[in-house]
């Protein structure tokens, strides 16, 4: 795919040129989702309970007390769901796949019930020209797995090599694109040191470990997509990376840049296109760890060659020297005593995340700088906001439109730039169960009413038809 571009326009605004802002044809243009956070169904067809069904029972854990019980029924209305991907001219769409529906213990034989229900899926895609681009873990871990140590078990990445062999028999002539695993860094830090997250657990060593399993997974679950999918089909790995920032450049200041960088990026990417883990970061939590548990051959594993590599990106980092912020403990960032996060000046998201396309250019310019010319997914980006249906019956989301079309132009900056970027998935289809947010921040271009399961374009869905019918921006 030729990433040739020739407007001249800037994420600072600047548009030179007819042609601004055209997307390369054969660009993917998609939407993202994730199984628990849209399917419901969670009792149905011999699915077994996933850390994501304890943790939601767990009173506080979850605002409203919400659960993915019901979500957005897409498991029983997926055909309509995937009808409206076809009108919106998608020709990707990113979803992710129970591994608690197709081994409900998280392991032995298939549960054929639960598989039928990606078969039909991948299908339904099929049937429209809708790439099916498979996430085969976003979260949710069976909770018999987790009952044996979780992510902190390495038998964990073993399950999840037999879990990837199951799925890629049945399904590995008809998907486009395989990804092993969503965001590592939330599932280890978040899961396992700050417990924001299922399964709750507060212990940085722990998550230390898990952050290895979890790579460890996705080596081997990358060997085994490479022997048994089409050649066809691309393998990769998507990590929330983001572009971390500096609020000064005094000495604590970029020590706390060094640190949060390593933590959150290179931990996860040096292994991968290196084969080896940033010393810093190893020496920075020597006195949480000796990482005994990286074993010979290991980082060979993880360092498998992948076919592209998916980021998901929502706004910079910004921090500095200093004392942590009294509510930001028990903390997800080990070794960071010495580091307080900033909010940065500017308008913000439902999220209270600061609106920032230039962190996401950045991104991409480092990632060829540092890793070589690797090929590129933004795999998500997106807004939340408060939407509700006005009294024209529309959902206006002036603002939503306004963040995904400056992100966009910061994807198309860098594309200019000679960086090898082969897609762009919105989060979110729909509105979804947003975790430990539970049902209160509304993500999608698409608005569910939660009582009806109605759904209903928002402007930014009308917007990026156009986008895509128009191979970019230049009218839209
Ligand atoms: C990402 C997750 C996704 C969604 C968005 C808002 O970290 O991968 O499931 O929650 O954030």
């Amino acid at each position: 795919m030729s990433a040739s571009v020739d407007a001249q326009t800037t994420v600072d605004g600047r548009r030179e040129g007819p042609d601004a802002l055209m997307f390369p044809s054969g660009f993917w243009w998609g939407a993202a989702t994730a199984a628990y956070q849209i399917e419901g169904a969670t009792k149905e067809d011999g699915r077994s309970p996933s850390i994501w069904d304890t943790f939601c029972a767990i009173p506080g854990k979850v605002a409203g007390g919400d659960t993915g019980e019901q979500a957005t029924d897409h498991y029983h209305r997926y055909a309509e769901d995937v009808a409206l991907m076809a009108r919106l001219g998608l020709n990707a769409y990113r979803f992710s796949m129970s591994w608690s529906r197709i081994q409900p213990t998280g392991r032995g034989a298939v549960n054929p019930a639960g598989a039928g229900f990606y078969d039909r899926l991948v299908d339904e895609l099929l049937s429209v020209d809708v790439r099916p681009v498979l996430t085969l873990y976003h979260w949710d871990l069976p909770q018999e797995l987790e009952d044996a140590g979780g992510w902190a078990n390495r038998d964990t990445a073993h399950r999840f090599a037999e879990y990837t062999q199951l799925v890629a028999a049945r399904l590995g002539d008809r998907v486009a694109a395989w990804t092993t695993l969503n965001e590592p860094w939330c599932s280890a830090f978040l899961g396992y040191a700050s417990g924001e997250h299922a399964p709750g657990r507060t212990d940085q060593p722990a998550a230390l470990a898990a952050a290895h399993h979890l790579l460890l997974a996705h080596g081997l679950g990358a060997q085994v997509l490479r022997d048994m999918v089409d050649r066809d089909s691309q393998v990769s790995l998507v990590l929330n990376l983001s572009t971390v920032r500096g609020i000064g450049s005094t000495p604590a200041d970029q020590d706390a840049v060094r640190r949060v960088d390593g933590l959150l990026n290179r931990i996860f990417l040096d292994p991968v296109f290196h084969g080896r883990y940033p010393s810093d970061v190893l020496e920075d939590t020597a006195a949480l760890t000796d990482w005994g548990f990286v074993r010979d051959g290991d980082l060979a594993a993880i360092a498998t060659p992948i076919d592209v590599l998916g980021l998901n990106y929502y706004q910079p980092v910004l921090v500095g020297g200093g004392e942590p912020a009294g509510d930001q403990r028990p903390s997800a960032w080990p070794a960071c005593d010495a580091v307080r996060f900033h909010q940065a000046p500017g308008p913000v998201t439902d999220m209270g995340w600061p609106v920032d396309p230039t962190g996401l250019r950045d991104l991409l310019l480092r990632l060829r700088r540092d890793y070589g010319d690797v090929p590129l997914l933004v795999t998500e980006n997106g807004a939340a906001y408060a939407d509700e249906h006005s009294t024209d019956g529309a959902v206006h989301d002036p603002e939503r439109v306004a963040y995904l079309r400056s992100h966009l132009a910061a994807t198309h900056e860098a594309l200019r730039e000679g960086v090898d970027v082969r897609g762009y998935f919105v989060w979110s289809l729909l509105d979804n169960f947003e975790w430990a947010y539970g049902y209160a921040k509304r993500f999608g271009i698409v608005h569910v009413d939660y009582r009806t399961q109605r759904r209903t374009w928002k402007d930014s869905a009308h917007w990026y038809r156009e986008v895509i019918s128009t191979g970019g921006l230049g009218n839209a």
